[in-house]
């Protein structure tokens, strides 16, 4: 009897831990500002697009697991571009009757508002269409890849795949991620050939149909491969004017690693003609942004994009120690261009929730007779520092300071340089080229710099001088609190 007993209440602790929320364990590292899906793998940020008061944000998803694979647009709205619901996958991996498979890749959405595709009832406005790339498979061998249409008319909730699918095949196996927009009265569409490092520009009046316009590339880093690009107006800060921009995602600041790069120059609706430059423009300095594109269809009172990237690096994205979802989202960033002679820099300005807890201070040297330190509570949060480089050598900021663990930001007059090193940052072995400090060069800006550093557990977007130059960096913390170290580095 009372073994019985024992089991029963074995039995009932069994069920009640089963049925427990979720330990913190498996939801250490969770961002609290920045958008993940409840679980499973995502990759970049697909089909960004403004209607009717909502934003789109669609993505590369697994839904069956938490690596790359089955690989299928998942879907979140948000009105305020800061706090996202995760609705149904919109458009999954397409299983043929022959035995293909077609990955959906990435790719665009576009507002089909005079119904152009002819897929919408008469004058209804809010049709939604989605271009990606179809990756067919065979069993273990990838067949091409070609571009798809899908279309919904209930704001992104549910889709029909076209049924004359694909709009665009050149035979190629490596073809895609075709981003689509809307100029002058037609459809264009700039899609990546990414062993050549080109660019195709194409023409369409209905999104079905396609005629080559142009092509761009063999220029700037061709390090790796080019992946995910996008063409649009980005106005020029104090002027009335606007120069375009091709992002395009391929080799970081580090070539062994994958991050963007972009070209400034003139589109006249047919060719994209770059600037001459000097050296490569990169959009992110760190290692954990790529993949970034431009909503669509943003109001008029907006005229500047808006982009949004994938947190991560494919030289170790699968093998991020998180345990429900791996990747994640940075938040959106408002572009402006700054003009300084003949050359044009991109100003990245992120749209951040008001509720991450915010911590502002001006320094100098004279005011710091030894560190400031800071416990803070948890690690979400948001530096905003200026700090005034006069009779100093630069600066050092640690972040998650705990026990022998830090991410130390440091700045040094004599170069101009800005490094985030993560090397003791927490949990870095999970792969080993994760460990590195990264550099960027910053100008001091009358003689100070400015820094808004955003901590979101395990993410670090790092914007200085106002957005002049930005870093992404991932950290995983072995801690869920730690302190921040303030110091200036002294002249000798
Ligand atoms: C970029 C990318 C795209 C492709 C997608 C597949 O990260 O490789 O070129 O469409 O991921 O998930």
């Amino acid at each position: 009897m009372k073994a019985s007993m024992n089991k029963f209440l074995f039995f009932l602790l069994i069920i009640a831990i089963a049925c427990s929320p979720k330990s913190d364990l498996t939801e250490t590292y969770r961002p609290q500002v920045h958008y993940t899906p409840a679980k499973n793998w995502v990759n970049d940020p697909n089909g960004l697009v403004y209607l009717d008061g909502e934003y789109h944000l669609f993505y590369q998803y697994n839904p069956e697991g938490n690596v790359w694979g089955h690989m299928s647009w998942g879907h979140a709205v948000s009105t305020d571009l800061q706090n996202w619901e995760e609705l149904q996958v919109a458009l999954p991996e397409i299983i043929n009757s022959d035995g293909t498979i077609e990955g959906i890749f990435s790719g665009s959405a576009v507002v089909d508002s005079l119904n152009t595709s002819g897929f919408f009832e008469p004058g209804f406005k809010n049709g939604l269409l989605a271009i990606y790339t179809a990756n067919v498979t065979k069993g273990e061998e990838q067949i091409g890849q070609n571009q798809g249409i899908a279309y919904s008319s209930d704001k992104g909730h549910t889709w029909t795949y076209y049924d004359q699918n694909p709009v665009l095949d050149i035979g190629l196996k490596d073809f895609r991620d075709p981003n689509v927009f809307r100029y002058k009265g037609k459809w264009k569409m700039v899609v990546s050939v990414p062993l050549e490092f080109k660019v195709q520009i194409y023409e369409s009046d209905n999104l079905k149909s396609w005629s080559l316009l142009s092509e761009f590339g063999k220029m700037g880093d061709t390090a790796k491969i080019w992946e995910c690009p996008s063409l649009f107006p980005v106005p020029v800060e104090n002027s009335t004017d606007q120069k375009w921009v091709m992002m395009v995602s391929s080799a970081g600041e580090d070539i062994r690693f994958t991050g963007m790069q972009y070209f400034v120059g003139d589109f006249d609706g047919k060719t994209f003609t770059a600037d001459k430059q000097e050296g490569v423009k990169r959009i992110d300095y760190g290692k954990d942004f790529y993949a970034a594109i431009p909503f669509n269809n943003l109001p008029q009172s907006k005229k500047n994009p808006v982009i949004m990237g994938w947190i991560n690096d494919w030289e170790y994205a699968r093998d991020i120690p998180t345990v429900d979802f791996r990747g994640s989202f940075s938040f959106p960033r408002k572009l402006s261009l700054i003009k300084n002679g003949d050359d044009f820099q991109l100003n990245q300005v992120p749209v951040v929730s008001s509720s991450i807890p915010l911590k502002s201070e001006k320094l100098q040297i004279s005011d710091l007779k030894k560190a400031l330190e800071w416990d803070m509570a948890d690690n979400t949060y948001h530096l905003n520092l200026e700090i005034d480089l006069a009779g100093s050598n630069g600066f050092q900021v640690a972040l998650l300071k705990h026990e022998k663990n830090e991410t130390v930001i440091t700045y040094t007059v004599n170069d101009q340089i800005l490094s985030l090193d993560r090397t003791q940052s927490g949990r870095v072995d999970f792969n080993e080229k994760f460990p590195s400090i990264e550099k960027m060069k910053v100008i001091p800006v009358a003689g100070k710099i400015l820094l808004d550093i955003y901590l979101d557990q395990h993410i670090i977007e790092l914007y200085a001088n106002g957005g002049q130059k930005v870093l992404t960096d991932m950290v995983f913390p072995t801690s869920q609190k730690g302190k921040v170290i303030i110091s200036f580095l002294e002249t000798n």
